[in-house]
């Protein structure tokens, strides 16, 4: 059984997101639509172990969520029970990975990580419970794609600790119910309302990621450098802090393609001019939008003068499901002002179009 879960949990985590990156990135694949891409690609991952903030105290922003764990953290520390299980949701590269590892080094237990879509029969899933350490944690990521006969599973462990297993076959099968260790559960997703409401209900702490500020991407970028050893200073930091729609994994990347900029084409320091060209040079807009931003934007100017436009209509034009735009797409571009949500549907606003350089016509300005 032991080497059953550590099959299933030698996953590549670079795997976690291809079904997302084949589906919205199979049409142009090009280098700038993976640079401002929030999902993983594929040199990220050593540089993403590297930055990975260890503790709380690394970890900038998100202060609710910070406070949130921070208090809760030190309750189960005190008490020498498992932290009650954690779901932490949001869009890609918020940070919810490394929450979750930042949470096992915080209680000082070992961390075990799965995805959804890596556990696909029961015996996985049995085999990890059944060989899970006192108060560890085990953190299933994409937890909304867990196959039903497995969330079953999940729930009486999460529950009561308790595991149910079929011995044998047939009329001649039996249920022996076994006892789990006591341990933190958590799961990650960028579409809590994918989750169902019996799984949704054994969190006693559910936590969501917000889009960074600018200021707060700036203080990440300046560690990031620091940690690579490149020489930045605040206005270009800034400059690259503001074009990474509000990602700490697309600021990163950034950082990474200008300083190879700054290596090849300046002295090796990141500064405002120089982060300005080499952003140019990468195509990199002020926003950082990419592809599906603004194809979704310019669908609602465009094809439906503005808007409003039904979320289903939208999401057929843009052959994606409903539920990822609503939740991974939409959040940053409404938090910007570029799109807003009404009642009879989606609405461009006029900084959207300002953005793309179109004028509205007389109908479509009544609209702002
Ligand atoms: N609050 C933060 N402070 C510093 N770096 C962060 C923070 N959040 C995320 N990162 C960086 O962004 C990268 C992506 O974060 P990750 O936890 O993998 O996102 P998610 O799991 O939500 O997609 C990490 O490797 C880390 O370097
Ligand atoms: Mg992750």
């Amino acid at each position: 059984m032991a080497a059953g879960a550590e099959s299933v949990i030698a996953s590549q985590p670079l795997s976690l997101y291809h079904r997302h990156n084949v589906a919205t990135l199979k049409n142009v694949p090009n280098l700038k639509e993976r640079l401002v891409s929030a999902a993983p690609v594929e040199d990220d991952s050593s540089f993403e172990l590297k930055l990975r903030p260890q503790r709380l105290a690394e970890f900038i922003g998100q202060p609710k969520v910070k406070e949130n764990l921070a208090v809760a953290i030190e309750a189960a520390r005190s008490r020498g029970e498992a932290l009650d299980h954690v779901l932490l949701y949001g869009p890609p590269g918020l940070g919810k990975t490394t929450l979750a590892t930042i949470i096992a080094n915080e209680l000082g237990v070992p961390f075990q990580q799965t995805s959804g879509p890596t556990l696909q029969i029961k015996g996985d899933l049995t085999a990890i419970l059944t060989n899970v350490r006192d108060k560890q944690v085990l953190f299933i990521d994409e937890v909304h794609r867990l196959q039903p006969a497995l969330e079953e599973i999940l729930y009486s462990a999460l529950e009561d600790y308790k595991l149910d297993i079929i011995i044998g076959q047939g009329p001649a099968a039996r249920t022996h119910t076994m006892d789990v260790k006591p341990f933190t559960f958590i799961g990650a997703t960028t579409r809590a309302g994918l989750l169902s409401s019996p799984l949704r209900s054994r969190f006693g702490i559910v936590l969501r990621l917000e889009f960074y500020g600018h200021e707060e991407l700036r203080v990440i970028v300046e560690r990031s450098a620091d940690i690579l050893g490149v020489e930045i200073d605040r206005p270009g930091a800034l400059e690259i802090a503001s074009r990474s729609r509000g990602t700490p994994r697309i600021a990163n990347r950034l950082l990474r393609r200008v300083r190879d900029y700054a290596q090849v084409r300046g002295a090796g320091k990141i500064d405002e001019p120089t982060a300005q060209k080499a952003l140019q040079m990468l195509e990199v807009d002020r926003h950082g939008f990419d592809e599906i931003d603004r194809k979704l934007l310019l669908t609602i100017i465009e094809k439906y003068q503005g808007g409003p436009v039904g979320l289903n209509t939208l999401a057929a034009v843009l052959a994606e499901e409903p539920d990822a735009i609503e939740e991974i797409y939409e959040p940053f571009l409404i938090q910007i002002g570029f799109l807003n949500r009404t009642q009879r549907g989606r609405v461009a606003t006029q900084l959207a179009y300002e953005h793309f350089g179109i004028t509205p016509n007389r109908r479509q300005s009544s609209l702002f």
